[in-house]
């Protein structure tokens, strides 16, 4: 079915044959429009931004795989829905749907059905999440006429790796670049830094989304419980996200529990021997050269 796998026609091999390409560790990898990504992604990149339709009001979430997405999904949710669900009581979708499940992706990499029907079926204004590098989004999210605000979360590359075994550090640079040149459009938050200080980052988050804190509502210490219902301990300890296993990519069940594994800063130490530390900081501080943003 080509309209849910673009390279399955025979216009989409021929284009791949002309796409430079070279062996990954893992798959082989596609130049495209400056990014190195692998079948899966160009997939994903050219449906979405053949058939993905922006509208003025999305909100944009951006992550690298294992930053931090379903944090960002929780905290982002609870924030945005904070007037029709209140974040104190027992009832709070939070609490009975895993957060992978609360706010959808623009691409689903491993699988070639793509959900654009479903995206389009979502009312206003919709929360939407993507892995794609900011290169790669469609031109109509990234162009300053629509202007989606793009909230990006990164997070030190040495947990990344240890938290999936693999990582691509340039991701995050088209984001950096943006929120430098366009901070009213891309947020760009840093998951060591949130963990240092959650309250502050659900604050400036809040801001961004347009949904800021009443002053009613910091006196009644709303955003510390925006904080305490989206924590590790508190989102891992949930049934909903506990157990079971569900297939959100197709073909690649995982435990529901598998999001929520020790959630701590700094767990690199535990798995990276120093000589493997040191190569990964140099390959990082090669890549950020020359933008102030440092692994
Ligand atoms: P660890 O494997 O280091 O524990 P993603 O959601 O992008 O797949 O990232 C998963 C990582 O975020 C995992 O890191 C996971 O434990 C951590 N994580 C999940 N929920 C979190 C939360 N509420 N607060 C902080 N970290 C969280």
């Amino acid at each position: 079915d080509t309209k849910h796998n673009a390279l399955a026609s025979e216009e989409g091999e021929s284009l791949t044959s002309k796409i430079p390409r070279r062996e990954g560790w893992w798959r082989p990898l596609f130049l495209f429009q400056g990014s190195w990504i692998t079948p899966q992604v160009l997939n994903s990149a050219m449906l979405v931004q053949a058939q993905f339709k922006p509208r003025a009001d999305d909100i944009i979430l951006a992550t690298y795989p294992k930053s931090g997405t379903t944090w960002l999904k929780a905290l982002t949710f609870v924030l945005a829905n904070r007037s029709r669900h209140p974040v104190t009581g027992n009832e709070h979708p939070v609490l009975t749907q895993h957060p992978q499940d609360l706010v959808p992706f623009l691409e689903l990499p491993d699988r070639a059905l793509h959900p654009v029907e479903e995206l389009e079926a979502l009312p206003s204004p919709r929360l939407l999440c993507t892995h794609l590098p900011y290169a790669l989004l469609p031109p109509a999210v990234t162009s300053s006429a629509i202007g989606c605000p793009i909230v990006y979360l990164c997070r030190e590359p040495k947990d990344v790796v240890v938290s999936m075994w693999h990582y691509v550090n340039k991701h995050y640079l088209g984001y950096w670049k943006q929120n430098v040149i366009d901070p009213s459009r891309v947020l760009f938050l840093k998951y060591d830094e949130m963990m240092a200080d959650p309250t502050k980052h659900v604050k400036i988050i809040a801001e961004f989304l347009r949904v800021p804190f009443s002053e009613d509502e910091e006196n009644a210490g709303v955003p510390d419980e925006v904080v305490r219902l989206c924590s590790f301990q508190n989102l891992k300890g949930l049934p909903v996200n506990s157990t079971g296993k569900v297939d959100r990519v197709g073909g690649l069940p995982m435990e529901n529990s598998s999001f929520f594994r020790s959630g701590k800063v700094g767990d690199w130490r535990n798995h990276l021997t120093k000589e493997m530390a040191n190569k990964l900081d140099c390959i990082v501080q090669e890549k950020l050269k020359g933008s102030v943003l440092r692994g």
